[in-house]
């Protein structure tokens, strides 16, 4: 089957490292159409995948905004669909990985006539998106969507919730490799030293940094932890978020902080970073809808601290593979923290169990099996030619 994807990003945010994941298999008969350039292509490239960049322009609309500046930019989107439905003719399918993708790709399967999968990563709820926004994501999707994939049942919830067709939804989790976590202790070691995190207690935070992501919990959690408890936040503003890395510093500088938190920006080594800390803290103030960190960090056999919300909860169980604690309270952050330096033994064995539940549970060759029966029904159901 040959296979359109399309995704409006430039940047490797969770919902484009998946779709590496989906992709590499199709290799040879896909292309991966992006709205914006950037290095999500390079990381694309490397992985053999062709890609195309189809907008010279980013389209202006924004997770919050209105229907007057959704219809401005449809304007703007016009060449962009052209272009896809030029692209799709060579295509059986077409499989929107975003929503700006969805838009494009659900006009360009009604002028092409090639059926649409539409890859939901996000929860469709107010928390997360204007009324507006949520009202043409929902619509789309019910009117031209053959197939809806959700990153979580938490993502399938919230979009039959919006009104959502439950009969075009399944529930498919992300897919990893779990070979790549495996860091040998040598190489740990190695990286710690460079780091300079040696006889520390090290609560590494891997994600973009952005309001809804938290850092700034677990930097509260930080000051009630005992003092060898440092933090390392991985990972950069992704999507502009200037404001909020400066309110970081502020905050950290204000509570004292320097010598116990470390900015690493965005790195391409997660494996070997999660390895090198004692446990693994999200911290999402909004539900999350899957949380790739999760699982990378149970791949990695690495104690995990989750916020209780979303897709997080589908991934965590408390006290077994886990820690789960409520969003937004920096207390019980700090608690959990303290008891994984003193239960060093028990942590590290909830770890080891954590880590062979996932290894099974996400392994990337089973979840794209279940993707690509999916895709053969859906294309074969749809007759395009
Ligand atoms: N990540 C990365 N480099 C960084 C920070 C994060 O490659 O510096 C990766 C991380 O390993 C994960 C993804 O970015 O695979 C983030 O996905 P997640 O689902 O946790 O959150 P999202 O940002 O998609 O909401
Ligand atoms: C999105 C979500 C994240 C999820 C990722 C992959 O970026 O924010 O929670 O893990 O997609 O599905």
């Amino acid at each position: 089957m040959k296979i359109l994807f399309l995704d409006q990003s430039g940047k490797p945010g969770g919902a484009e490292l998946c779709l590496i994941d989906i992709a590499k298999p199709y290799r040879d008969r896909a292309l991966v159409g992006l709205f914006t350039d950037g290095s999500f292509r390079k990381l694309l490239e490397q992985n053999h995948i062709p890609v195309e960049v189809l907008a010279t322009q980013a389209i202006q609309v924004r997770k919050e905004s209105s229907l007057t500046q959704g219809l401005k930019s449809l304007g703007q989107i016009a060449p962009l669909i052209t272009k896809v439905v030029n692209r799709a003719s060579k295509y059986d399918l077409i499989y929107a990985n975003t929503q700006k993708a969805l838009v494009v790709g659900a006009l360009a399967s009604l002028f092409s006539r090639r059926p649409l999968v539409y890859h939901l990563h996000d929860i469709l709820s107010q928390e997360h998106f204007s009324q507006t926004n949520l009202r043409i994501a929902i619509n789309l999707a019910n009117r031209f969507a053959s197939l809806v994939i959700a990153n979580s049942q938490a993502s399938k919830t919230a979009f039959v919730q919006a009104g959502g067709n439950p009969n075009i939804i399944k529930v498919i989790y992300n897919g990893f490799e779990p070979k790549i976590y495996k860091t040998s202790e040598s190489d740990i070691k190695q990286l710690k030293q460079k780091l300079g995190i040696e006889g520390q207690f090290v609560v590494g935070h891997f994600s973009r940094l952005a309001p809804w992501k938290g850092q700034h919990i677990l930097i509260t959690a930080l000051a009630e932890c005992p003092p060898q408890v440092t933090a390392l936040l991985v990972g950069d503003a992704l999507f502009g978020e200037q404001d909020y890395v400066q309110q970081l510093h502020q905050q950290i500088a204000e509570m004292g902080l320097e010598n116990r938190v470390k900015f690493l920006g965005f790195r391409s080594d997660i494996p070997q970073l999660m390895a090198a800390c004692e446990l693994v803290a999200h911290t999402s103030t909004s539900p999350e809808p899957f949380g790739r960190v999760i699982v990378e960090a149970m791949l990695c056999g690495r104690p995990v601290v989750a916020a209780k919300a979303g897709g997080a909860i589908e991934l965590v169980e408390h006290g077994i593979n886990g820690f789960l604690v409520t969003p937004g309270k920096s207390q019980e952050l700090a608690q959990v923290i303290t008891t994984c330096l003193q239960e060093v033994e028990t942590t590290a064995t909830m770890a080891k169990n954590a880590q062979a539940i996932a290894s099974q549970r996400f392994d990337v060759t089973t979840i794209n099996q279940q993707i690509a029966q999916l895709l053969s029904q859906y294309a074969s159901d749809q007759p395009t030619r």
